[in-house]
């Protein structure tokens, strides 16, 4: 059995890209799955290059997770770009943190139209420059019409912040008797937050080894399968999606419950 298993593993290694896609839409994929793409900094340091140009490989392999994902059949993918904690970092790399959605969407954006990907940001846009949201708000604009994969930038997004403001919004609605306290469950807290049109992701991959959520979709990751790799993100490749893929399929999703054949 082992070897039978072993052999089938390696015929599988060993299979094209092509088929390993194949073979992975024969079962669920994840409507939605969220990414914390970490280790653009590392990427570019074991290079001796600047930061930014790990930022700017990154950017690549967006391009790439996308076009996959959409193939795929996912629904939503929403993709950790700048949180809230990010301004921290130097002026020159938060600039060009800043520039990135012009560069990514001035290449791609045609590509998404045609591939009815609809773009979407969730974050606090009040300390966004201009230049930043124009070019995000033009490309949501241009996809609002499409209706297949949703690309969700959180884009100077904080979970913690994005709590408190539904927590903040829903006390101001029961304050003046626009909502009644026994409304509140959990799907209507769900609603009040940036994310409130989105189902609740069923895969959050972090790249680069670290192993924490980092204030990232805290409230709707709760029974999100999670799956880490090494792997730095803009190394993070086809095969990588496929692999993160293939293990949430192998797990086994009970959500507090049992499955049919254990009860
Ligand atoms: C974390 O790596 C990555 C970021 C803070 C930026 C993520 C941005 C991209 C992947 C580019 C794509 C963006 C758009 C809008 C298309 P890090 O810098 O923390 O890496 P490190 O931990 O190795 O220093």
């Amino acid at each position: 059995m082992l070897d039978k298993m072993k052999i089938w593993k390696s015929t599988k290694e060993l299979g094209t890209l092509e088929d390993r896609i194949n073979d992975c839409m024969q079962c669920e994929i994840p409507k939605h799955i969220a990414i914390i793409m970490d280790g653009n900094g590392r990427w570019a340091k074991k290079r001796a290059l600047p930061r930014i140009a790990g930022h700017h490989e990154g950017m690549k392999t967006v391009r790439k997770i996308t076009r996959l994902a959409n193939r795929l059949g996912v629904k939503e993918l929403t993709l950790y770009a700048f949180s809230t904690e990010n301004w921290k970092r130097p002026k020159l790399e938060v600039d060009y943190l800043m520039k990135l959605p012009e560069e990514f969407l001035g290449s791609f954006l045609p590509e998404l139209v045609e591939e009815n990907v609809q773009v979407q940001m969730m974050g606090d846009q009040s300390l966004i420059p201009s230049h930043t949201i124009k070019a995000i708000s033009h490309a949501v604009k241009e996809t609002s019409h499409n209706d297949g994969l949703i690309l969700n930038f959180a884009f100077n997004y904080g979970s913690r912040s994005e709590i408190l403001s539904a927590v903040k919004n829903i006390a101001l609605e029961v304050q003046n008797s626009e909502l009644n306290i026994h409304q509140i469950d959990e799907k209507l807290f769900s609603s009040y937050l940036m994310s409130g049109h989105l189902s609740d992701p069923d895969l959050l991959i972090r790249t680069s080894g670290e192993i924490r959520l980092s204030n990232f979709m805290l409230w709707q990751v709760a029974y999100a399968e999670l799956w880490f790799t090494n792997v730095l993100w803009p190394d993070f490749s086809e095969q990588h999606l496929l692999e993160a893929i293939e293990a949430y399929q192998s797990r086994s999703r009970r959500f507090g419950g049992l499955k049919s054949e254990e009860s």
